[in-house]
């Protein structure tokens, strides 16, 4: 008989989010399903009753009613005491669980026979965890309103502007570690029209932080930041220190300043001193979204936006809450993606294969029994070193198609290349007509200038570059002129229809010509702050 997923009303103060969506609703009824959820669940996060049933849920009166019903419960925050008591014995609870942290939740929830997949727990490294990342997409959302936090509580635009009433310099950003809520920080910020600075222990995710529209700034240190999984390390003294000066020197240039660096199980390292907080010029903001942690920055009050030193300094621990339709709609589909890898035979029944790497990671406690920590998953030694980035990311990433090109070419394989070439244009050079040489010869060398010129332009700029080119290839205009123009004295007069050919031809390139260049102005504009 199929399952019914229960969806609670979340009750930790303040938590605004719901574990389903109606959208996510009718997916879920699709795969066989049937759906509950508490009357009043979504409210907070703009989702009716009303919207709940349209979508073929069956809405639930009180807390009681509705986990006693459910087979299956999603949930957004980790379940009180209260809730695991009314969890069915032998029922599954999926959501955040933080096993680590509540040890003595583990076992109340092993004491209810239940089996428990904690979404926290999911191994992010395998590429096909990242429909299910809930951490990531919330770190997603979370960056995103940090960003907005920061717009709220500073005094200026983000983008620099000329208005009658004078110029007005842009906003200077500075995002400390580039992670999934670093990396969507930076991509809000630049779209608002900053300037965006950012560094992060980890040196691989400079070339992120570029194609998000931020400088990444380096720290005057050598020292490798990567502690395996795409995770960071707790970095030397040495390093530390010449952070620091590093953090301080950018403390007094920038406007606003959002911290999100984490160490896995470690506080959160102090990167902001109260001195560099004083050093800012009044009116700058922070924004430290690892408050819940301890803080980045020594003088945030976790939970509260607070001033001091002239600074606003947020540190709200509720991100998600605050943009909760959004977190919402992102989490129910991971719970989704996450539903349809437990029923892939679409009948409403779950199957928790604790042979798939994915499931086994997460599935924290089967039938009673605690199954955490798992083992290592069973990883090709390249993808664990791949960090499970924010989507943006990656997609702006894939426009660098030539990195794997660009690598340096083995040796031989090279020489090989310059022989055989070389032989070639011997060929061509002993048999040809002289008249194509000369062709041949112009040709080889526009072949290389165009090379060069094009490799050498950065990828973000190609769009422009090829706009110029088709611009500059309006060139053969000239043939057309040279059609027009009068008999020379004693010559021909052209045919009509080649006049008027070549009349056709010199407005369709005109455009060409002129359309090219306004094209290429507006794109570069885009590009100058
Ligand atoms: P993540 O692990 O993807 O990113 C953290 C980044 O910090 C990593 O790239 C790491 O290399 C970097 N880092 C670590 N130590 C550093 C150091 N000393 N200097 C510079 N960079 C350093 O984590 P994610 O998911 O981006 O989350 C970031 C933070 O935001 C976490 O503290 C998380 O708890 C918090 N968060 C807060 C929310 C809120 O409502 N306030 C909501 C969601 C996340």
């Amino acid at each position: 008989m199929a399952l019914t997923i229960g969806v609670p009303r979340e009750t930790l103060p303040g938590e605004k989010r719901v574990a389903t969506v109606p959208e996510v609703v009718e997916k879920l009824i699709k795969l066989g399903f049937s759906v509950a959820v508490e009357s009043g669940a979504g409210d907070a996060a703009n989702c009716s009753d009303d919207s709940y049933r349209a979508a073929g849920a069956q809405v639930v009166e009180g807390a009681a009613k509705l986990w006693a019903g459910s087979d299956i419960v999603f949930k957004v925050g980790v379940p009180t005491t209260e809730e695991v008591g009314l969890l069915r014995e032998g029922g599954t609870l999926i959501g955040f669980v933080w096993p680590a942290q509540n040890p003595d939740l583990m076992q109340q929830l092993a004491a209810k026979k239940a089996t428990v997949l904690a979404i926290d727990s999911l191994p992010r490294q395998l590429s096909r965890a990242q429909k299910m990342d809930a951490l990531t997409s919330q770190a997603g959302v979370a960056g995103y309103r940090a960003v907005i936090e920061a717009a709220n509580a500073f005094g200026r635009f983000f983008n620099g502007q000329i208005t009658a009433a004078g110029k007005v310099p842009p906003a200077k950003v500075f995002i400390a570690g580039a992670g999934v809520a670093g990396l969507a920080a930076i991509g809000t910020a630049a779209g608002l029209g900053a300037i965006v600075r950012a560094n992060d222990t980890r040196a691989e995710v400079a070339d992120q932080v570029v194609s998000l529209g931020g400088e990444f700034v380096k720290v005057d240190y050598e020292e490798e930041g990567s502690g395996g999984g795409g995770y960071a390390k707790v970095m030397s003294e040495g390093f530390q220190q010449a952070q620091r000066e590093m953090y301080a020197k950018q403390a007094r240039e920038v406007d606003i300043i959002i911290t999100t660096a984490l160490i896995p199980g470690k506080p959160a390292p102090r990167l902001i001193t109260a001195e560099m907080v004083q050093s800012m010029k009044p009116g700058s903001v922070i924004v430290d979204m690892a408050a819940e942690r301890g803080g980045n920055c020594e003088l945030t009050e976790p939970g509260k936006a607070v001033v001091k030193h002239g600074v606003t300094i947020v540190g709200y621990t509720d991100l998600n809450s605050r943009l909760a339709k959004q977190s919402s709609t992102l989490y129910a589909t991971n719970l989704f993606r996450l539903t349809e890898e437990l029923c892939k035979t679409k009948d409403g029944i779950i199957d928790v294969n604790m042979e798939d790497d994915a499931i086994r990671g997460l599935t924290v406690v089967k039938d009673g029994e605690v199954t955490w920590p798992p083992p290592a998953p069973k990883l090709p030694a390249a993808a664990t070193a791949a960090k499970p980035a924010a989507a943006p990311a990656q997609a702006a990433k894939k426009g660098h198609g030539h990195g794997a090109a660009s690598e340096p070419m083995a040796g031989n394989k090279l020489a090989i290349m310059f022989g055989v070439a070389a032989a070639l244009f011997w060929f061509v050079g002993a048999n040809a007509p002289a008249a194509f040489l000369a062709h041949f010869t112009v040709f080889v060398l526009a072949c290389f200038v165009g090379y060069m010129v094009v490799w050498n332009v950065t990828p973000a700029l190609h769009t422009p570059l090829m706009s110029v080119t088709n611009a500059i290839s309006s060139i053969i205009a000239i043939g057309a002129l040279v059609q027009i123009a009068p008999p020379l004295a004693g010559g021909m007069p052209p045919d009509q229809w080649i006049r008027w050919l070549a009349v056709g031809g010199i407005v369709l390139t005109a455009v060409n010509m002129f359309g090219g260049f306004a094209v290429t102005q507006r794109m570069l504009a885009m590009f100058r702050k």
